[in-house]
């Protein structure tokens, strides 16, 4: 029997070149290096330059995909891009990317789910090219958070980053069986009860400003690692497999310590966890794909490596997405 699978191709990222560091926002605020890192394990993070929108960290990672997929991009013919920081509230940031590629054939579109949103984008490319709509997916992560946050907040301005990362995915037949390479199953969820945890108090239909974000930081930290280790079982229960077969944990990096106990539930050993939360903060829909680059350029992620996506944010909205490489 052959079923379409949907194969990654590629990957790539960017940062942009300003790093703000823990000191330097300990000079500003009332915090510290010692805090910030005991609570969240971020050291620095990347702030965009003021003529730098989302679509220009998304173009720098989508072309950086494409290389490594060596492939043209004139034969993609989905953009799904994942962002809660738009250029603009209309159109989509993802045409934008299409134009700026030459493409103008198939259909871009953007996803809001804030940091699950990459997980979400995966789904939803997954799905477009299962169905057979369509044959070779970019699926980016991309945001400019810094532009959301409120710097005189302490409990969220040093926790956040931007950046962006993106993936190249191609309906191929295979077997079907999770020796195949390509997304072996993935699971999404939504619960707006706790949709006041996690916010940003503005918006073009509500105060007409783009609004700062907002968090209850204790509340989404006790919800979290329950969240996150839900759909994972989900994951092992869909495909047989268990935390030993795992390559590689890549989850969203939004905490350390949210990262650890995740793992540590899941009995998935901390060698086989892939963390950027240091260099990177909290990229929110940007954090997976920059960090799977990560560990494909530097040679973690091999061929045949059974790779673990989990995300969870604002919403609440969380998934996982577990992938043979
Ligand atoms: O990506 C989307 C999902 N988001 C998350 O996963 C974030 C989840 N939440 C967290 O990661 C953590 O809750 C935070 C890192 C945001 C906060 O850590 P915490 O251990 O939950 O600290 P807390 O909010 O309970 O605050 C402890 C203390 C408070 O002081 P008091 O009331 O004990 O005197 C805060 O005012 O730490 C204080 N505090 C700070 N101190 C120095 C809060 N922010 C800072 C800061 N520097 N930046």
């Amino acid at each position: 029997m052959t079923a379409i699978r949907s194969v990654v191709l590629g990957c790539g990222s960017y940062l942009p070149e300003r790093v703000l560091t823990n000191a330097e926002l300990a000079a500003r605020i009332d915090t510290s290096d010692d805090w910030i890192v005991q609570r969240t394990g971020i050291r620095q993070r990347h702030i965009a330059a003021d003529d730098e929108f989302t679509s220009h960290l998304a173009i720098k990672a989508a072309l950086a995909a494409l290389a490594h997929a060596q492939i043209d991009a004139q034969t993609i013919d989905l953009i799904v891009l994942a962002t809660s920081t738009p250029d603009n509230t209309f159109p989509a940031t993802a045409v934008a990317v299409q134009h700026a590629l030459g493409i103008n054939h198939g259909v871009a579109f953007d996803l809001q789910a804030v940091c699950s949103g990459f997980v979400f984008a995966l789904t939803t490319a997954d799905n477009f090219l299962r169905a057979g709509a369509h044959k070779r997916a970019l699926v980016i992560g991309a945001e400019t958070f810094s532009r959301l946050l409120d710097w005189s907040d302490r409990g969220t301005c040093v926790l956040f980053g931007d950046g962006a990362g993106a993936v190249v995915l191609e309906a191929q037949p295979h077997a079907g069986t999770i020796a195949d390479p390509g997304m072996l199953t993935t699971h999404l969820r939504s619960d707006g009860r706790h949709k006041s945890k996690l916010f940003v108090d503005g918006g073009p239909g509500s105060t007409k400003t783009v609004g700062h974000l907002r968090m209850e930081g204790r509340e989404v930290f006790k919800h979290a690692v329950g969240m996150i280790t839900d759909v994972i079982v989900d994951a092992f229960n869909a495909t047989g497999l268990t935390a030993d077969d795992i390559n590689w944990f890549i989850p969203h990096q939004a905490n350390k310590r949210i990262i650890d106990a995740s793992a540590h539930k899941l009995h998935i050993a901390p060698q086989k966890v892939v963390l950027t939360v240091d260099q990177h903060g909290n990229t929110s829909a940007a954090s997976i794909p920059l960090a799977l680059s990560v560990a494909v350029k530097d040679g973690r992620v091999k061929k045949g490596d059974l790779v673990l996506f989990e995300a969870m944010g604002g919403g609440f909205t969380w998934g996982s997405a577990l992938v043979r490489w």
